[in-house]
């Protein structure tokens, strides 16, 4: 059995921000990083064009990057949050700097900014194109160098334990749950073990993978959301699905790669079939409006011209200017033939940011005792009803902050409970697995036909309907089998999916990216959707 002071599901920027805090801070304690996979196989290893950041004072503001985050929530954001996140961001860089993450630089010496759309101004700070990579690269090797920390790998975190491992009948209305640690799926010995903590922190990531064309890699199946669901803990706004509007359109590519949005920032247009400039029917921000308009022209287009993508023109681009800012996306398309001085860009849009998710206070509680969420697990109410570009890795980091501030607090009140074993009587080994891949082809089918960027009240029942047989069917096989990565992660994406169906179904207005022409406007009641 193991026991550990801190524990952190979760490998990426906030698992890790938040792991070299409470090390740093706590020295005599173990802080213990669990991860699926590898170590750095995160969505945070995928970012590309930056981190969201008031840093030239000059020609930017807090008010400014407060205004454009509230403008893409749509009405939906938490103020507080919003402005607790700007102000509180460029501290968190500094120290992400100092841990020896490298951005790149004007030739005045000063950062170099980039744009997205909904910005009002250049304030993306990067890395190229490959800006998560570095930063998971700088925060793994700062772990390295951390004695009282350990990561390991290979390990599937399970289920959280409450007081319902105890014996003790918990619902969604028990009082008080609390996490005593967790049960984990030991992928080199497959066997269940369980760690028990006096701290947890779910820094999952998102859930992507529930759709069929998505930006992000195969390990954001919305686990974590999935867990806190189980053991009763509060869910927030799931129906807020963030459609990236400029995935690379290869038809069968998954994860699909993207074309960061810093390009248009540059100056990419986007065009239809027939080589319009399309947005200026759409928004007056054009190809920069925030993300919900750009995808949701996208979809019209497509739907209108017939055609499964439309294309990102940067052919009057300086060549050498967008080589030096985005080698990783010029070196791809080369490698499919794609010339970029020449031929434009074919791109879709795709599933790529949960803006709901586990519900969080302003210190990164969740509604369940001893146990905090950051990242894109979690759903702080920066976000709204739609992340501004590039906000999501400023999100994770000044919530691992203030995670670690109430943790470092709390952790001495805390203490370890005697837990039972896990219970693997009348399991057997799985004799096929196409029992749980294709239900996973199902799933990612009934979601990206009916629930993507344009909804239906016919099209969400039918939805349900269908993942309630998915569900059931697959709650069978989980009872009699043992269990594998792949049985949980189907059984997370079909909680995940059914959340953001659940979502979709209870808001009864178009707001942000939840768009339903049943019900095309915003309502006046703004609210929050807590499952
Ligand atoms: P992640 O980085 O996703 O890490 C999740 C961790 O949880 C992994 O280590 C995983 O193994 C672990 N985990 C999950 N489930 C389990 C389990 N059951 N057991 C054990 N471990 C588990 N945002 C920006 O702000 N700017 C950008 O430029 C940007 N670009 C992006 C580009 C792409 C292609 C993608 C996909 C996303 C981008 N985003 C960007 C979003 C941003 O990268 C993510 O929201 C952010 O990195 C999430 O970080 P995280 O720490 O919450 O989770
Ligand atoms: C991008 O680089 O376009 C992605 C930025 C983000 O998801 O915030």
């Amino acid at each position: 059995m193991h026991q550990t002071d801190f524990l952190v599901v979760g490998s990426g920027i906030a698992g890790l921000t938040y792991a070299l805090k409470v090390a740093e801070q706590c020295p005599d304690k173990k802080v213990t990083i669990l991860t699926k996979t590898r170590e750095d196989e995160t969505n945070t290893k995928y970012a590309q064009g930056g981190v969201a950041v008031v840093n030239d004072l000059e020609n930017d503001s807090f008010e400014k990057h407060i205004e454009d985050t509230l403008i893409a929530g749509d009405g939906l954001c938490n103020e507080k949050i919003v402005e607790i996140v700007v102000k509180e961001g460029p501290e968190r860089v500094n120290e992400l700097i100092e841990w020896g993450a490298r951005f790149d630089k004007a030739p005045d010496g000063e950062l170099s900014l980039g744009k997205e759309g909904g910005h009002s101004e250049f304030r993306v700070i990067h890395h190229k194109d490959v800006t998560g990579r570095e930063i998971e690269r700088a925060l793994l090797d700062a772990v390295r160098r951390k004695s009282n920390i350990e990561l390991i790998t290979h390990c599937f975190v399970v289920e959280l334990i409450t007081q319902h491992h105890l014996g003790y009948l918990v619902t969604k209305s028990t009082q008080d749950i609390e996490c005593y640690g967790i049960y984990v799926l030991n992928l080199q010995t497959n066997k269940i073990e369980k760690i028990l903590s006096r701290v947890t922190l779910l820094a999952t990531g998102g859930n992507g993978q529930v759709y069929r064309t998505t930006t992000n890699p195969v390990i954001a199946t919305g686990d974590g959301v999935a867990m806190v669901y189980r053991a009763k803990g509060r869910i927030e706004n799931m129906e807020f699905i963030q459609f990236h509007p400029t995935a690379l359109y290869q038809p069968g590519e998954s994860p699909a790669f993207l074309i960061t949005e810093a390009v248009r920032g540059d100056g990419g247009i986007l065009r239809n079939k027939n080589g319009e400039d399309f947005m200026h029917r759409y928004d007056e921000r054009l190809s920069l409006a925030p993300r919900d308009i750009v995808a949701r022209a996208i979809d019209s287009e497509m739907k209108i011209t017939g055609t499964e993508h439309v294309y990102l023109d940067c052919r009057h681009m300086d060549l050498e200017k967008f080589i030096h800012h985005f080698p990783n996306i010029y070196e791809k398309c080369r490698s499919l033939g794609i010339d970029i001085s020449k031929d434009m860009i074919p791109v879709a849009p795709a599933a790529h940011y949960s803006c709901g998710g586990i519900k969080t206070d302003e210190h990164g509680r969740t509604s369940i005792g001893n146990l905090y969420a950051a990242g894109e697990c979690a759903s702080t109410g920066l976000h709204g009803a739609n992340r501004l570009a590039s906000n999501s890795l400023l999100e994770a980091m000044v919530f691992a902050h203030r995670c670690y501030l109430d943790a470092v607090k709390a952790i001495d009140s805390t203490s370890f409970k005697q837990v039972p074993d896990w219970d693997t009587l009348g399991t057997t080994a799985p004799k096929e697995m196409i029992l749980i891949t294709q239900s996973l082809k199902e799933l990612k089918q009934i979601m990206s036909d009916y629930v993507g960027i344009v909804r239906t009240n016919v099209r969400l029942e039918r939805a349900m309907r269908r993942l309630d047989i998915l569900h059931l069917e697959t709650e069978a096989l989980y009872r009699e089998t043992a269990v594998s990565p792949q049985l949980c992660e189907l059984r997370n994406l079909i909680t995940a999916g059914y959340l953001v169906v659940k979502g979709a179904m209870f808001r009864k207005e178009s707001r942000g990216l939840h768009y339903n022409t049943d019900y095309p406007y915003k309502s006046e009641l703004v609210q929050n959707i807590i499952l």
